[in-house]
């Protein structure tokens, strides 16, 4: 598995470990923390149609899309699955059906299936092995992208994807804007950019979602490792100069939804083709974000060896890293709400949920 672009290189730990079987009813329990974020946000799967949202639409106009989704394991693919079969005729791949190092396979299943809609959830997200793999991490993050996008702008199609903070540079003072000038400080960064630029000069229809911190109930995050760190380990020090939105998952799920859903209504309510920052709301630094899952794994019951206020912040100069990154990621995600009218609660609204039902179905031991 790839270490996450927010993964425990923000954490030093130490003392004993000891790994946990995963509880069986976890599976039930996840999809239900899910669906709690899509109903508030309006794209649940229940009713197994295409769900209106926004401002009012006649779901006469609309018709069921084929959408081909990449990336299905993946942290954010796999909360995209079940909203998005709900949505339309869902081909749903990963690695075997489409191996995004082998551009042919992307290309062929496109031109196979033919869809209205390609969602390229696929990333090469390990931040620090992409200093040493770069044209890896540039084949899979840029070069297939832009065959993706060359062949939905042969289609007329839409192809929407996900970008990251780490374009930036982090020394503005405020919240990034979309048109804000970019600057990476990583080759994970430098490809993710070069895969929008992609998009773009392709001409397809897209929208590029820039998200940051993503974490969810699966997969690799930093809101898990600091679970199991929590009741492992006797200290920890935590990154406290690196300041951004941690985003779940299934928040980028709900909104990525809402979006393809006006994808399918009428002309008049399309969004324009473009990036949108796509994050929580508020901020935090990942000492902060360590903090606060101590406090609410504790608010749960769950037996700690590190308290919520004696986990140590640290400067990035004390955790080395392969690849650097910015000090300040956050996003303004205005234009995103104003086009799509979506919720983007604070931070904590989410992740409290996601470490309750974490710790609830036995995934937090
Ligand atoms: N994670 C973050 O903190 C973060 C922050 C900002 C932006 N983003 C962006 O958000 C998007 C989703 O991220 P995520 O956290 O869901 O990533 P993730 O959990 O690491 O999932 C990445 C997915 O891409 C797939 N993949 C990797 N290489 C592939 C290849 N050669 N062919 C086919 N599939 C391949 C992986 O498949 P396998 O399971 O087979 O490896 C996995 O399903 C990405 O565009 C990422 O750049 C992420």
């Amino acid at each position: 598995m790839q270490e996450p672009q927010g993964g425990q290189h923000f954490i030093i730990a130490s003392g004993r470990g000891a790994d946990r079987a995963v509880a069986a009813r976890f599976n039930a329990y996840h999809y239900n923390q899910s669906l709690t974020i899509r109903r508030a946000i309006g794209t649940s799967t229940s009713g197994q149609r295409p769900v209106a949202t926004g401002p009012r639409t006649d779901r006469k106009a609309r018709r069921f899309m084929k959408i081909v989704l990449f990336g299905r394991g993946g942290q954010v693919g796999r909360e995209l699955e079940p909203v998005l079969r709900a949505l339309g005729r869902l081909i749903a791949c990963g690695r075997d059906e489409a191996d995004l190092e082998q551009p042919d396979t992307v290309r062929d299943l496109i031109r196979r299936e033919a869809p209205d809609i390609v969602i390229n959830a696929a990333a090469y997200t390990a931040v620090d092995r992409a200093e040493s793999e770069p044209e890896r991490a540039r084949q899979i993050n840029a070069h297939t992208v832009g065959i993706m996008a060359g062949e939905m702008a042969r289609l007329g199609g839409w192809l929407v994807h996900y970008s990251t903070d780490y374009v930036f540079d982090g020394t503005k003072s405020g919240s990034y804007v979309e048109t804000d000038p970019t600057g990476p400080l990583s080759v994970y960064g430098n490809t993710k950019l070069a895969g929008e630029q992609a998009i773009m000069a392709s001409g397809c229809r897209h929208l590029i979602f820039r998200t940051s911190w993503v974490y969810a109930t699966h997969g690799s995050n930093f809101v898990r490792t600091m679970l199991r760190l929590l009741q492992e380990r006797e200290e920890l020090s935590v990154v406290d100069d690196q300041v951004g939105a941690p985003t779940a998952a299934a928040r980028i799920a709900a909104v990525t939804a809402a979006a393809v859903g006006r994808l399918a209504g009428n002309e008049q309510e399309l969004p324009p083709s473009g990036v949108y920052h796509l994050t929580a709301g508020s901020a935090t630094s990942w000492h902060g974000l360590a903090e606060f899952i101590a406090a609410t794994a504790r608010a749960e019951g769950l037996p700690l060896r590190v308290a919520p206020n004696s986990i140590r912040p640290i400067p990035s100069s004390a955790w080395p890293q392969a690849a650097k990154r910015p000090a300040n990621s956050r996003l303004d995600t205005a234009k995103l709400r104003k086009t799509l009218g979506v919720p983007l609660p604070p931070w904590q609204e989410d992740a409290r949920q996601i470490v309750a039902a974490l710790i609830q179905s036995g995934r937090g031991d």
